[in-house]
């Protein structure tokens, strides 16, 4: 792998421990305004510190993120898109152009691949010219590995999907956690992340971040179980103490919890 390649990703994967907390707030390219994400710009102020990596879309970057605020947060940008709930999910097209996150100065760029779907074939050489193009410019290509709604999130189905985008240049990749979770680890040579899913309670959430690292996930990038917490603030300094600290699902809930009544007691006070 090139230099700036490399050093890009070591932004977002710390080399200190290996392992990343990625932030993602990318629903609204086909969820619309999705629950948690009404107003982008007040919720992230905040959350920023704590990412080692933030995944908008570009409209959400450009509009709701001081650039000078996320001057120490890498940015993971999607560029795929093209539908949303209402159409076919995986008829994707590329939505950005290189030359566009290079000025957005990003540190990774993220597309989804429809392993399966009806797109199959044109989601997969997207990725795959996203991936000629990342290597000419040194910027990793993430891959997130959207499942349809008829299939089956399995090790077998998640396997075969970052398996195939591994094999296609994906420099990392996003995926689902299911059970027998090594097996998908295992088999897929680059880092993989596991995306959080719809919103459980916050200890099932943090309990679910605790498997995926000890089955071998490189981190998380996670959306609803962080923004749709009570507390987000309190969320993501929890998940990051598994993450990067390997803390118990039930310490990291107390620690929610704590941080949680925390600023609870602060807004009172005002
Ligand atoms: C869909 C996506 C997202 O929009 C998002 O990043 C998912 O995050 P989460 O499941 O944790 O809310 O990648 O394929």
């Amino acid at each position: 792998m090139q230099w700036g390649l490399r050093n890009r990703l070591s932004r977002i994967i710390k080399p200190d421990t290996g392992r990343t907390v990625m932030l993602a707030v990318d629903h609204g390219y086909f969820l619309g305004p999705t629950t948690g994400l009404e107003d982008p710009g007040a919720l992230l102020s905040p959350l920023l510190q704590y990412a080692d990596a933030l995944m908008p879309t570009r409209g959400v970057l450009r509009a709701c993120v001081d650039p000078a605020e996320a001057a120490g947060t890498p940015i993971a940008l999607r560029v795929s898109g093209g539908n949303s709930i209402l159409g076919e999910l995986s008829d994707e097209g590329l939505t950005v152009s290189m030359e566009d996150a290079i000025r957005l100065n990003v540190s990774a760029v993220a597309i989804s691949i429809y392993v399966g779907a009806a797109n199959q074939h044109r989601t997969l050489i997207n990725l795959s010219r996203l991936v000629d193009e990342g290597e000419r410019y040194g910027i990793p290509v993430l891959a997130v590995t959207a499942v349809g709604k008829d299939m089956a999130r399995d090790a077998r189905y998640l396997s075969l999907a970052c398996r195939i985008a591994a094999e296609l240049g994906a420099h990392f990749v996003k995926t689902y956690y299911c059970e027998d979770f090594e097996r998908v680890v295992r088999t897929c040579p680059v880092p993989l992340v596991m995306a959080g899913g719809k919103k459980l309670p916050e200890p099932e959430a943090l309990q679910l971040t605790y498997d995926a690292i000890s089955r071998g996930a490189a981190g998380v990038d996670m959306g609803r179980n962080i923004f749709q917490a009570e507390s987000p603030l309190a969320m993501i300094q929890a998940v990051r103490a598994v993450v990067h600290k390997g803390e118990k699902p039930k310490k990291a809930y107390e620690l929610y919890l704590s941080i949680k009544s925390g600023q609870a007691k602060k807004k009172g006070k005002k």
